[in-house]
């Protein structure tokens, strides 16, 4: 059964002297998220906002394989934005910028570009945030995507999900209850539920990739491309 970890160093390994974070499932996932992103991103220009960035070891890797592109972390615990930016600093990658704070709680929630606010974006990403926090940070998530998203971006969203209201595994289920007894608000989502909040926020399914350990990476693109400037 996989484990859930809600703040980074409260258990597990301890930060690095410069306030590095090290997730356990990193080296584990990383290469497979990859996978599913790089034939979308790679060869691309503009900017990637992830959200709920955690340690900042996914943006920082995906940083170093995607020079085009500009990357903007952020997450809600300071902890977690001081190794976001210990990471940062130490890949030294100037395509990898300073960590901000957005709580996807807020359903006004907004990024910033140095200082000015956000443009469109050409992806979002968030991995493995969904199932660790409310229904109604799925639910900003997807409405920030409709703001946000280029004609031709996409929004990728990385974890565990049931589908058709069944677990794909007895893993995921057993993660599910181990969450659920956690949190009474949190939970493994099922995809129509998701697909639904998508087609709410002008967005559709656009890809589903399976990943390890009977996660997914989910692909959301713009319905009517064609209707965005
Ligand atoms: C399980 S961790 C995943 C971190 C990282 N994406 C990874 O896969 O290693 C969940 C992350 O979501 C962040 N988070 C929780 N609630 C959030 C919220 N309301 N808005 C933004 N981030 C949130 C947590 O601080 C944490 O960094």
């Amino acid at each position: 059964m996989a484990e859930f970890v809600v703040e980074f160093g409260k258990s597990g390994a301890p930060a690095a002297p410069d306030g590095r974070l090290h997730g356990p499932a990193f080296q584990r996932n990383h290469g497979a998220i990859w996978s599913a992103l790089s034939p979308f991103l790679l060869g691309r220009t503009g900017d990637v906002l992830e959200l709920g960035s955690g340690t900042g070891q996914h943006i920082a890797e995906f940083a170093r394989l995607a020079p085009d592109l500009t990357w903007w972390p952020s997450d809600i615990y300071p902890s977690h934005l001081a190794s976001i930016e210990a990471w940062r600093r130490h890949v030294g990658l100037a395509n990898l910028r300073t960590p901000q704070r957005i709580d996807l709680a807020d359903p006004t929630w907004s990024w910033m570009a140095d200082g000015q606010a956000g443009a469109t974006l050409t992806a979002l990403l968030c991995i493995n945030v969904l199932h660790i926090a409310p229904w109604r940070v799925a639910q900003n998530l997807f409405a920030g995507a409709g703001r946000y998203l280029r004609a031709d971006g996409r929004l990728f969203v990385y974890g565990p999900f049931m589908r058709d209201g069944a677990h794909t595994a007895p893993s995921n289920a057993a993660f599910d209850a181990s969450l659920r007894a956690e949190n009474p608000e949190w939970g493994v989502r099922d995809l129509a539920d998701l697909n639904a909040l998508a087609q709410g926020a002008g967005l559709t399914a656009a890809e589903i990739a399976p990943m390890p350990a009977n996660n997914l990476v989910l692909a959301f693109a713009r319905s009517s491309p064609e209707l965005i400037k």
